[in-house]
C-alpha cells in the first residue's frame, strides 16, 4: 500500500493562550512550557463534515485521483454532529463518491488502524483506491471552564489517498481496555423504561497517566516496527508523532536519542486534534517538499482505549 496524496482542512478562528487567558486561569507561560502549544483552530460557524469534504478533496487533487476511482472510504472520527450516518457516508455524497464506506474510532489513534484496515483491503479485495480521512472536533467534548483539558486541543481534518504498493512496510497496533484516565460518557435518549444512574458530562483526563501511557506505547510500537523491518533509528529519516504534548514527542525522541530535526511537529499551531494531528502534519511536510523520495517515515499514535499504534513506511511520491 502507498500513500499518493495528502490534504488537510482546518476551521478558521485561531484562539490564541492569550485569548483563552481571558476567561480561565492560565496563562501563555503554563501552556507553552507545559504543552508546546501557541494557538489552535477551533470549529466555530463550520461544520465537520465541510471540514472533511475539503481534506478529502485536497487530498484527491494531490493524488490524481477521481473521487468516482474511489473504491472505499473510511473516516477515522471521535465525535461528530451526526449520531448516523456516518461521516463518511456524508462525505461519500460531497465529493461525489460513490464507493462503500465505513467509520472507525480508534480515538488518537484513528488514523493508523484506518491504515491498517486499509491495508488489509488491499490484500482482501479487487480495489485501486482507498481514501482515509480523519476529521475531528475534539474541542466539543471538553469543558470550557476546565483549565486542565480545554486549552490542550483543536480541531481539524487530514486526509491521504492510498493504492496498492509496497511502501508500508509494517503497522503494529495495541489496545488495552483502560478507560479511567482518559473518557468521556454522555447521556443516550431518555426512555420508559430506563431505572439505572446514567453518566454524563464532558471529557476527563488525569493528565499524568495519559502522559505516561503515551510515551510508553510509543516507544514500544516504534521499537517493534523497526526491529520487523530489521532497521535501527537511524534508518528512520521522519518520527511523526501524535500532536499531544511537546513533551511527550521530546521525552520518546530523548529515548531514541534521535536529533530534533526528525521529529517535525506542529502542535504550536493546531493543539491537538486528535487522530487529524497526524495526516495534517504529513500533509504539511509533503506540501512543503520536505520528504524526498526513498525517506523511511514513522507514523505513532496513542489515546482513550488505551490504544495506540505504528506505522513504517517508504515514502515513494515525487
Ligand atoms: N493553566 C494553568 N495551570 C494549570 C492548567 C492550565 N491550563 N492546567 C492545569 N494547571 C495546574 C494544575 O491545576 C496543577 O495545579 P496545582 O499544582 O496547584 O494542583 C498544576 O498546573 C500542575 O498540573 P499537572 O496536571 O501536574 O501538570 P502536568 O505537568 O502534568 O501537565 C498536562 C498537564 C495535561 C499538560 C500533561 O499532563 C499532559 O499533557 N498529559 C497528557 C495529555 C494528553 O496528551 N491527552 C490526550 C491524549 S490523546
Amino acid at each position: 500500500m502507498n500513500i499518493i496524496g495528502t490534504g488537510c482542512a482546518h476551521p478558521s478562528l485561531t484562539v490564541t493562550n492569550e485569548m483563552l487567558s481571558g476567561f480561565l486561569d492560565t496563562s501563555d507561560e503554563w501552556i507553552t512550557t507545559r504543552t508546546g502549544i501557541k494557538k489552535r483552530q477551533l470549529i466555530s460557524d463550520e461544520r465537520l463534515e465541510d471540514l472533511a469534504t475539503e481534506a478529502a478533496t485536497k487530498a484527491l487533487e494531490n493524488a490524481g485521483v477521481a473521487a468516482e476511482d474511489l473504491d472505499y472510504i473510511i473516516c477515522s472520527n471521535v465525535i461528530n454532529e451526526y449520531i448516523t450516518p456516518s461521516l463518511s457516508c456524508i462525505l461519500q455524497g460531497k465529493i461525489g463518491a460513490n464507493s462503500p464506506c465505513v467509520d472507525l474510532n480508534g480515538a488518537c489513534a484513528g488514523f493508523i488502524y484506518a491504515l491498517d484496515i486499509a491495508n488489509s483491503f488491499f490484500k482482501s479485495k479487487d480495489i485501486k483506491n482507498i481514501l482515509i480521512v480523519c476529521a475531528e472536533e475534539p474541542t466539543r467534548m471538553v469543558d470550557w471552564n476546565q483549565r486542565n483539558t480545554c486549552v490542550l486541543f483543536g480541531d481539524g481534518a487530514g486526509a491521504v489517498v492510498l493504492s496498492r504498493g509496497e511502501d508500508v512496510m509494517a503497522i503494529k497496533l495495541t489496545a488495552v481496555s483502560k478507560p479511567e484516565p482518559l473518557y468521556q460518557m454522555r447521556k443516550l435518549e431518555h426512555t420508559p423504561f430506563i431505572n439505572k444512574e446514567e453518566p454524563d458530562g464532558p471529557l476527563v483526563m488525569k493528565g499524568q497517566d495519559v502522559f505516561k501511557l503515551a510515551v510508553e506505547s510509543s516507544k514500544n510500537d516504534i521499537n517493534s516496527v523497526i526491529d520487523e523491518c530489521d532497521l535501527s533509528y537511524n534508518d528512520v529519516n521522519y518520527y511523526l508523532l501524535h500532536q499531544a504534548n511537546i513533551r511527550i514527542i521530546d521525552t520518546i525522541r530523548n529515548t531514541l536519542q534521535q536529533d530534533e530535526s526528525k521529529f517535525p511537529h506542529n502542535i504550536e499551531k493546531y493543539g491537538n486534534t486528535s487522530s487529524a494531528s497526524i495526516p495534517i502534519l504529513l500533509d504539511e511536510l509533503n506540501r512543503d517538499k520536505k520528504l524526498k523520495k526513498g525517506d523511511k517515515l514513522v507514523l505513532s499514535a496513542f489515546g482513550a482505549g488505551f490504544v495506540a499504534g505504528a506505522c513504517l513506511l517508504k515514502w515513494s511520491k515525487e
